[in-house]
Order: C-alpha cells, then structure tokens, then sequence
C-alpha cells in the first residue's frame, strides 16, 4: 500500500453499473500493451508505441502506481484512468502553489461509443471527491480529440484556459466536486 497525504491506496475495488476499477494486476498487461501501441488511442496521445519494445520493456505488472485505476468489464481490462500530480512546469494551473491532480483517461477502441469512460471516469472522480474533499481535478487534452472534448464536458469539467503545446492547441479544464447540502 502507498499513501498520498491522507489517502491510502489502493482503494477497494470501485463497483459501477457495468464496469469495475481497481489496481492493475499481472493478467492486465496484454492490454496494457494494446492499448499503448494502438495507433487509434495514440493519435491525440504522442503516437503509439512499438509493440516489440513493449513487449520487452513492460514490467510483469504495468501501471501498479497510486492513482491508476484499471478499468475491467466482464473481467477483462478495457481502458484505464489516472489521477496523477500534474506537473508543475507545465502550461495550465488552477492553484499553482498547492499541486494539482490531473485526470487522464485511456481506452481500447473496441471499448469506444459506450458511454464506458464517462462511467469510469465519474465513478474515480466520486472516489477523489471523497477522498480529498474540495480538491479541484484538472484536466488537458488536445481541442482536436472531439470524443476527450465531448468527455470533459460530460464530466462537468469547466474550461480555464487554451495554450499551444505539443505543437496543437491544448484545452485545460477544472473539477470541482458538488456536494448536496
Ligand atoms: C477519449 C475516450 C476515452 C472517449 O471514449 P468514448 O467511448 O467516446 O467516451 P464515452 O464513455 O463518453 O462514450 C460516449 C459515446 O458513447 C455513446 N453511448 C452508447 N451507449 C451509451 C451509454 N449507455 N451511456 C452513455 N453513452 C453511451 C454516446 O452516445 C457517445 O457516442 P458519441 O461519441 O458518438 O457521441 C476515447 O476516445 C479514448 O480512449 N481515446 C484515446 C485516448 C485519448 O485520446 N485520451 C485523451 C487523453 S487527454
């Protein structure tokens, strides 16, 4: 088990309507080797990939680091999402001198088109927002990547700020948790 502040992880295993998330395990890595090397998912991501290096350069268990959740339907690894510590050199901040966690989502193409990221991503937001309560999330993905856009907007993320990096136009967004009074 690791520990950010006061948050131990991994969590329990996070149950939604169709799908689990939960640490990544030694059986996940087939799929995590899919999913880095797939031209369709590297598009707006740097790229895939070479599938042979991946082969020989992935750990037994790939992604086992606080923040990643693997996300299962039916047993099987589809896509994952991360909520990792943004890095503080880059363009785009909401809090700049507290540290920011920022959202990051990845899914296999056979996955696409289900609403299975929205309900993923919803589901891991539930969880930070309870286990760090008004801490904002942020999120940047290129404004060419309609289906992240889309995403983003279904999640609630509200737009902050739009720069140039990577050579394309970067969208940054916030989250905040709602909570009922
Ligand atoms: C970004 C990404 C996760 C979006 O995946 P997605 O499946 O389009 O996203 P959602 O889960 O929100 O699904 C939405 C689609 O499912 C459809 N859908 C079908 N059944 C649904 C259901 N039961 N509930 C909700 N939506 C449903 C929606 O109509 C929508 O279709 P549309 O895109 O044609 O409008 C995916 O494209 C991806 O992994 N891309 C590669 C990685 C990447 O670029 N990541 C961004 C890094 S910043």
């Amino acid at each position: 088990m690791t520990e950010r502040g006061s948050v131990v992880w991994p969590p329990a295993p996070i149950k939604t309507e169709r799908l689990v998330l939960r640490e990544s395990e030694a059986r996940d890595r087939a799929a995590f080797i899919d999913l880095f090397a797939s031209p369709e998912v590297g598009t707006y991501v740097g790229g895939p990939r070479s599938r042979d290096e991946l082969e020989r350069t992935s750990p037994e268990v790939p992604g086992r680091r606080f923040g990643l959740f693997v996300v299962e339907l039916d047993g099987s690894m589809i896509g994952m999402i991360t909520l990792d510590q943004r890095d503080a050199e880059r363009p785009g901040h909401v809090r700049p001198d507290a540290g920011e966690t920022e959202l990051g989502y990845l899914f296999l193409p056979r996955a696409w088109g289900r609403g299975y990221a929205a309900e993923a991503c919803a589901a891991a937001l539930g969880w930070f927002a309870d286990a760090l309560p008004a801490e904002p999330v942020v999120l940047c993905t290129q404004t060419a990547n309609d289906p992240s856009m889309r995403l983003a907007a279904k999640l609630g993320f509200i737009e902050v700020e739009r720069f140039e990096e990577y050579g394309a136009e970067q969208w940054f967004g916030v989250w905040r948790p709602t909570y009922d009074e």
